[in-house]
């Protein structure tokens, strides 16, 4: 059997409607899995399911930070679909903004967005009632800003390496139930919206420095989806507790 399979997974996606979580829905439902997308915006996850490989497929409107209705969720998802198999934590948000105007709600949201509710559908999804008992892994959409720094990022650069530093403690945690827990830091990726609407603030000048900074040039989101398929299919099975970089090369220099 091709161990880069993702025959028969389960796998839930947040940030499904846009950029990375939604190529990691493509990607994953080309590799075989059935895939349960969550974002906010119906019309465009409606969009993306128009996009999925055959399969018995879903979705649900939601803001992953109400917490107290994600196993709700996750519940009707199971009773649908079956045990999950995998999971995607794509969803998050981007405030650049200079240190001197950065107030506590920045950094709150900045939190709550990108690393508590994150952690809280690990909570959940690692209960026996919904997680395959053959094995799962899950899989964290951090940032290269979890490892290098940049201007005007404090309070993101500081989400991420919150995950990124979260996901050693959950995978040393959940081991013993057979779920492997890594995460993804790539650098800037070219077609998302997350990157649109950040080159929209931005000067010629500034983006040509962006570029200047990727020796492979700027990645795309499959380029990211790819990585992902690989954490959520056996032929990663002894790789838990990691920070994969995908980044062009960005922090080689
Ligand atoms: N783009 C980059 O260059 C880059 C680089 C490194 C890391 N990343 C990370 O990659 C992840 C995906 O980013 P992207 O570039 O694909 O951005 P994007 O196109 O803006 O997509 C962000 C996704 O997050 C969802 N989301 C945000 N807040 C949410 C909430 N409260 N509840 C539910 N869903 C929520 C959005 O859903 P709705 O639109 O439906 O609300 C959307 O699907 C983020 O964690 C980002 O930090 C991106």
């Amino acid at each position: 059997m091709n161990p880069f399979t993702l025959e028969g997974k389960k796998i839930l996606i947040t940030g499904a409607s846009s950029g990375i979580g939604k190529q990691c829905a493509i990607s994953c439902s080309q590799m075989g899995a059935i895939v349960i997308l969550i974002g906010r915006n119906e019309e465009k996850l409606i969009k993306t399911m128009a996009l999925l490989s055959k399969g018995d497929h879903q979705y649900y409107v939601f803001d992953v930070t109400n917490y107290p209705e994600i196993e709700s969720i996750v519940k009707e998802a199971v009773d649908k679909t079956g045990k999950i198999s995998g999971f995607i934590y794509s969803a998050g948000i981007e405030i650049p903004m200079p240190l001197n105007v950065t107030q506590p709600e920045h950094y709150e949201a900045l939190f709550a967005t990108n690393v508590i509710a994150g952690f809280e559908f690990a909570k959940i999804l690692s209960k026996k009632k919904y997680s395959d008992e053959s094995g799962s892994s899950f899989v964290f959409i951090a940032s290269i800003m979890s490892t290098v720094g940049d201007s005007s990022l404090s309070g993101y650069s500081a989400s991420k390496g919150a995950i990124v530093a979260g996901i050693r403690s959950i995978a040393l945690e959940l081991a013993n139930k057979k779920i492997r827990v890594n995460a993804i830091s790539p650098a800037q990726i070219s077609d998302t919206k997350m990157t649109s609407n950040k080159f929209s603030l931005l000067n010629k000048e500034d983006i040509d420095k962006i570029y200047d900074r990727h020796p492979l040039g700027l990645g795309s989101a499959e380029d990211v989806a790819n990585g992902c398929v690989y954490l959520l299919s056996d032929a990663s099975k002894w790789i838990t507790g990691t920070n994969l970089i995908i980044d062009g090369g960005y922090s080689a220099k």
